[in-house]
């Protein structure tokens, strides 16, 4: 940290805190008591506050709302036994909501104010970080464009704000997934590696779809030919294969996430082969007809390790081993929580301590 950031708070008088049922947290529905509210005008971040969660007021004519200029973050924190609260890895996700802020003509924030000003307000409400196993305090940043214009260009005016909220497990058992052969998530030149919020309305209705058809996730491929894996959902897909994981190379159309990464360094740890390099979709297929394909996941921060247990390609079903004895993913799974729940030394500098 540079310097200590000013941030002028201001206290709910009607804490929720008691009254939240921390036995039923569906993703995404519960908020803390405290948000995080930042102005960005005349070339500069200013008027920092945490404030009480709740609506705000805003002109119909913002950018955001006509031409998605937004974009957004996922982070969690996590209780230890102690009682010591702490962030995993939020410097990534800085580094990520900066290149997202790049690709969509928006300004970028200098990574310490990003994690100061997201510590400050994890600070605020530490009590609702949930100590259950699987259990963590979400953090969602984002940015959106405040100009009441409407024209088409890049917004002069942005706010920057942070809500949290405890969750629970965003799936809650193995994936049936569906290796998608007519929608695109993202195309090469695109923005697909920036977490705009278009990429997500965009992945809305072939979900929808295939959620009518079965299917809990998508498989994304790529937009030209439909013929490699990209992501899965919100995740990223990650494979055992011969004894290697492989995982598609990041690029225009391909997030960065920072689960993948921390995946990618534990297996480099353990001497695990990792290949990052086009992974065809006919070589999945195969390696699962021919039993070389062990363990298959997606890698993310809602989803952490979340298992597929079977792949649909083209109609056809192709049922994997049974989760419980993959020993790649529940390794992973084990060592990442021992770190972020404090039972293991914290060897990698992962968790930044509140
Ligand atoms: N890919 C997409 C499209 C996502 O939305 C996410 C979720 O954040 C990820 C991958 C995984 O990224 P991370 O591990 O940084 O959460
Ligand atoms: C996250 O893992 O943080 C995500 O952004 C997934 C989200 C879209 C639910």
């Amino acid at each position: 940290m540079t310097e200590t950031l000013d941030i002028q708070i201001t206290k709910t008088t009607q804490p929720r805190l008691q009254e939240t049922d921390f036995d039923n947290l569906p993703f995404g529905k519960t908020f803390s008591d405290h948000m995080l509210m930042v102005d960005y005008a005349d070339g500069e971040w200013k008027n920092f506050q945490i404030l009480p969660y709740g609506d705000i007021s805003l002109s119909p004519a913002i950018s955001a709302l006509h031409y998605g200029q937004a974009f957004f973050e996922g982070i969690k924190a996590y209780k230890h036994e102690d009682g010591k609260v702490v962030i995993f890895r939020p410097e990534k996700n800085a580094e990520r909501f900066n290149r997202s802020a790049e690709r969509l003509c928006m300004p970028t924030i200098p990574e310490d104010i990003f994690v100061q000003s997201i510590a400050a307000l994890v600070d605020i409400d530490r009590g609702w970080i949930p100590t259950k196993a699987n259990h963590a305090l979400y953090i969602r940043p984002f940015m959106f464009a405040t100009d009441p214009y409407l024209g088409v260009q890049a917004s002069t005016t942005y706010k920057y704000m942070v809500l949290t909220g405890p969750v629970g497990p965003y799936f809650s058992k193995p994936l049936r997934v569906k290796i998608e052969s007519h929608y695109t998530r993202a195309a090469q030149g695109g923005m697909g590696f920036a977490k705009a919020a278009g990429n997500y309305a965009s992945s809305m209705m072939p979900a929808k779809k295939a959620v009518e058809e079965g299917f809990d996730q998508i498989i994304w491929t790529d937009g030209s030919n439909h013929e490699y894996i990209e992501e899965m959902g919100a995740a990223n897909a990650m494979f055992i294969l011969d004894g290697k994981l492989v995982t598609p190379s990041t690029g225009d159309t391909i997030l960065k996430g920072v689960t993948r990464d921390t995946v990618i360094k534990l297996a480099q740890a353990w001497g695990i082969p990792v290949e990052e390099r086009k992974v065809a979709v006919a070589e999945i297929i195969d390696a699962a007809k021919n039993g070389t394909l062990t363990d298959a996941f997606g890698a993310g921060t809602a989803a952490t390790i979340a298992p597929v247990g079977s792949i649909n390609y083209n109609g056809e079903e192709f049922t994997l081993s049974d989760p419980l004895t993959r020993e790649f993913s529940q390794k992973v799974l084990k060592t990442l929580d021992d770190i972020r729940y404090g039972r293991a030394e914290d060897t990698y500098g992962w968790n930044y301590v509140v």
